[in-house]
Order: structure tokens, then C-alpha cells, then sequence
């Protein structure tokens, strides 16, 4: 894809991942619709970039994606990419965990991140082209004790890709799930021990690594798909 003057949905843009693609995809001419519960860090962001929008809120609400998408065509006149990226973790085994922040995170990151694939897709279909690329995890193909509900989130973000993989494959629309490893972001924020020193992984990514595996995927021809891209740090022996 040619990404000058593209436009493109980022959701869990306020921080980490979604912030450093924002970043990456400005230095080749994209258009954004930033999108995220922190409105003054979007703010910030959107003074960075050449061309961007706000729609500060949270992504668990039903009609967030579709006025995600109005506003990237009341702005732009046009939506080509959506990052399907807002996600959080919460983990801990099944007896002991924090019930209803498990619950609220299915709803964050299947849920809303199945309703923008909906949104994203059905316009994409409508225009002839478009890429959604979901956030899913080295967690979303493997399992960890006391993250079985977080990868259990990202699973269900594979099933999602793949099944539309296929029913888009021979259209221009392209899909793909990004999985990364370890990536040092605000992700992590509230664990006591952060996960590099729990996990002893001394090298994390940055969200910028992530951001270039993006840009890649998007630059592709359009004859070539990566549906699913593993990133992860050298020392993470999951
Ligand atoms: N960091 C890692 O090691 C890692 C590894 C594999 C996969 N991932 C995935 O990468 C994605 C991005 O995470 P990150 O690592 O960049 O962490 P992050 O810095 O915490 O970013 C998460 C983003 O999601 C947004 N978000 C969370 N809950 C939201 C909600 N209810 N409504 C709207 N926005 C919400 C946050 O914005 P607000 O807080 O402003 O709402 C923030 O912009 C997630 O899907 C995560 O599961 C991360």
C-alpha cells in the first residue's frame, strides 16, 4: 500500500504501541483518528503529528468504532487502515483473580476489538480496500499459568484474523494480527515486579520495534499478505 495521505483509526493510541505507529506512519504522509481513554495524552500526540483528530473515550462503548469511523470520514472524507490495538492484562489464577476486571478486560479487548473489526470491515467492503490489523500476543498461540484469561483474549483475536483471512482473501481488503513478545510499555503499570524482571527478559521490545513490523506489513504489494507477524525480544524463551 501506498500510505501518502491514507487515513488511519488508531485505537490505544494514548501510550505504548499504538502511540509509536502513530509516530511511524506520520514520517510517510498517513492521516489519523487517535483514540483512547487519556484525551490530554492524545492531545500531546496529535501536536506531534502532521495531520490528526481526537476521539477521546472508552473503546468498551458500543458505539465507539462506529464513531470512529464517521469521524475519519467527517475529517478525512476517507478510512483506509484501522489498528485494532486498545488492550489491557489482567492475570492471576482462575480461583484468586479479580473477577470483574477479567471480565471488563474480555470486554475491552475481544468485544470492542471484535465491534471495530465489524465496523472496519463493513466499510472496507463498501470501498473495494482497507487493512485491519488487530493487536493480538506471543500469548495469543501459547499460554502461561495465571494468563490463561489474558491469552484467552488474544486466542479469540486469532480466530477472529484468520477466519477473515479467508473470507477476504481475492478482495484488496487485507487482515493481519501482530503478536508481540515482550514490549516495554504502560501495559505492565500496576504489577509490582515488572514482567522484564519477572519474566528475566533484560531487553525488551520497544513499542517502536512493533511500529516498524506495522509499517511492514502495510507496505506490502498487494499480492503479498502476512497475516500474522511474531515479534519478540531475544531473550523471551516462551
Ligand atoms: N506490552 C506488551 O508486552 C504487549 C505484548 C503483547 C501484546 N500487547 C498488546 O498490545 C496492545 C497495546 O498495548 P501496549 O503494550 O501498548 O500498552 P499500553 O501502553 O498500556 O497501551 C494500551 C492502550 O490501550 C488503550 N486502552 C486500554 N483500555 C482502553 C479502554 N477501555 N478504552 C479505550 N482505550 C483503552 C490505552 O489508552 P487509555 O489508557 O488512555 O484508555 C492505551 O492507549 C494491547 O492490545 C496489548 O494487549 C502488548
Amino acid at each position: 500500500m501506498d500510505l501518502k495521505d491514507k487515513v488511519a483509526i488508531i485505537t490505544g493510541a494514548s501510550s505504548g504501541i499504538g502511540r509509536a505507529v502513530a509516530i511511524n506512519l506520520n514520517e510517510v504522509g498517513v492521516k489519523f483518528i487517535l483514540t483512547g481513554r487519556r484525551e490530554d495524552r492524545l492531545k500531546e500526540l496529535k501536536d506531534e503529528l502532521k495531520y490528526a483528530a481526537i476521539l477521546a473515550g472508552d473503546i468498551s462503548q458500543n458505539e465507539m468504532p462506529q464513531n470512529l469511523l464517521q469521524t475519519a470520514l467527517d475529517t478525512f472524507g476517507r478510512c483506509d487502515i484501522v489498528f485494532n490495538n486498545a488492550g489491557i492484562i489482567t492475570v492471576g489464577s482462575i480461583d484468586d483473580i479479580d473477577i470483574d476486571a477479567m471480565s471488563y478486560m474480555v470486554r475491552v479487548n475481544v468485544e470492542a476489538a471484535f465491534r471495530m473489526a465489524y465496523v472496519a470491515v463493513k466499510h472496507f467492503k463498501s470501498t473495494g480496500s482497507g487493512y485491519l490489523l488487530n493487536t493480538s500476543s506471543v500469548l495469543g498461540t501459547k499460554v502461561r499459568p495465571t494468563a490463561g484469561a489474558y491469552a484467552g483474549t488474544k486466542f479469540a483475536i486469532e480466530a477472529l484474523t484468520e477466519a477473515l483471512r479467508i473470507e477476504l482473501s481475492r478482495t484488496s481488503i487485507g487482515v493481519a494480527a501482530v503478536e508481540p513478545g515482550l514490549v516495554k510499555t504502560d501495559l505492565h503499570r500496576d504489577w509490582p515486579v515488572p514482567p522484564a524482571q519477572k519474566l528475566n527478559i533484560p531487553q525488551p521490545l520497544q513499542p517502536e520495534d512493533i511500529a516498524r513490523v506495522v509499517r511492514f506489513i502495510l507496505e506490502q504489494p498487494d499480492h503479498v499478505r502476512l497475516p500474522r507477524v511474531l515479534a519478540v525480544p531475544a531473550d523471551q524463551d516462551l
